[in-house]
């Protein structure tokens, strides 16, 4: 067949009207697709899934949800919880896996979601419920499932505290795209991330807050992971570019004497190797040496900041950490830094100093080869590591 002659209802989505979920999605569920949930217990997959389902059920439009872990009496309780819409929700309550293939398949629902994968269990195949044999072939005859009947599938995998995935991870390359849902099961703020996607970029972050009526999407995410600054040693802001847009997050480093024949570096959020290399490049070009102290770097909230336009900040967190000294007044800082102490430029600029202006920051600090920005108010343009110390900690 000539690909001009191709159908393309592939493309065909629902959206859940889960901001935030549409978004790292790509715009919804696929219809045909398998999305694969992974995250540690108790971080809310049942209760996104059950939203996202009543979300997408209409008068004409069936949403089942296929319920292993928890009895169907278990899931009213969340329903009612969550509100009335999710009464709408078809709930089977089943584990073998040829009676949930057998439903799906007499009377597909337009989406369906599988909570979760690892209590699914077939007599003709080897090995306990949960084993990876089992697994995986449960989730292989689910996709071919969902390619045949149409249906919008979403199954949640478990991940242990262990971070050894008895069920994604083994996964993956069956699916078409792979959700985590990660953040502090006692805090209320969760990051949905994908981390492969058929049908949509990989580099979208939704953020959700966990409530009582269920899962929300936050409107400013910047506001959650940036503290106020003023005074506060050792941290930076920094725009990073998360797909669509543009996170305002706080870089914090913690520079302490060292007691440990090899200095500890600790990396949260950040890239290790980039730490050690910048930490490299403050001691040979910014006369900042700590081969022995510990280091401990970290992106403030669970954010992350892993492209090289972060350097910079990481470098002046640290050297503030080291100084005892907040930069003052507050900014953001961003900037690559190469191995000769130079401020390269990045990608991003406009947008990046745009979200800066709207975090309420008045001061950035960047390369002086992107040119000078059109926000915000007080712009220090920086060549190299010496002269970024300079201007973020003058004498
Ligand atoms: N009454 C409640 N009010 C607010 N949050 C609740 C309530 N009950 C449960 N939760 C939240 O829901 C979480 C469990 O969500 P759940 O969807 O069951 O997680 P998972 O399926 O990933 O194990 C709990 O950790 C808690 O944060
Ligand atoms: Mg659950």
């Amino acid at each position: 067949m000539r690909l001009a002659d191709v159908g393309t209802r592939d493309a065909q989505r629902f959206a859940t009207s889960i901001e935030e979920l549409d978004r790292v999605l790509g715009g919804g569920l696929v219809i045909g697709s398998v999305v694969l949930l992974g995250g540690e217990p108790g971080i809310g997959k049942s209760t996104l899934v059950l939203q996202a389902l009543a979300a997408t059920r209409t008068a004409d439009r069936r949403a089942l949800l296929v319920t292993g872990e928890e009895s169907a009496a278990q899931v009213r309780t969340r329903a009612d919880r969550l509100g009335r819409a999710c009464g709408h929700v078809e709930v089977l309550a089943e584990t073998r896996l040829e009676a949930v293939v057998g439903a799906l398949e007499s009377d597909p629902p337009a989406v369906c979601a599988i909570d979760s994968v690892q209590t699914l269990w077939s007599e003709d195949i080897d090995g306990t419920p949960g084993s990876v044999t089992q697994v995986r072939a449960a989730a292989a005859e689910l996709v071919r499932l969902a390619k045949r009947t149409g249906t919008a599938l979403v199954v949640v995998g478990q991940v242990t505290k262990e971070g050894s995935l008895a069920g994604p991870r083994l996964l993956e390359h069956l699916v078409d795209c792979v959700l985590t849902f990660e953040g502090d099961a006692t805090g209320s703020y969760r990051v949905l991330r994908a981390t492969k996607n058929r049908f949509g970029s990989t580099n979208e972050t939704g953020i959700l807050e966990m409530t009582e009526q269920g899962l929300r999407s936050v409107d400013d995410p910047s506001a959650l992971f940036l503290g106020d600054l003023a005074g506060r040693v050792g941290a930076c802001a920094f725009p990073a570019i998360e797909g669509s847009r543009v996170l305002v997050v706080e870089i914090q480093a913690l520079v302490s004497p060292s007691h440990a024949e090899s200095p500890r570096r600790q990396a949260v959020g950040v890239d290790r190797a980039r730490l050690a290399q910048i930490v490299a490049v403050l001691a040979r070009h910014g006369g900042i040496r700590l081969g022995d102290h510990d280091i401990f770097v970290s992106v403030a909230g669970g954010a992350r900041a892993l492209d090289p336009a972060a350097d910079l900040a990481i470098a002046l967190a640290i050297a503030g950490a080291h100084k005892r000294t907040p930069v003052d007044p507050p900014a953001a800082v961003f900037g690559e830094l190469d191995l000769t102490g130079a401020v390269r430029a990045v990608g991003h600029f406009e947008r990046r100093a745009h979200a800066v202006s709207g975090a309420g920051i008045d001061v950035a600090i960047g390369p002086e080869s992107n040119g000078a920005p059109s926000v915000p108010a007080q712009w220090g343009a920086v060549v190299n590591i010496a002269g970024a110390l300079e201007t973020a900690f003058p004498r």
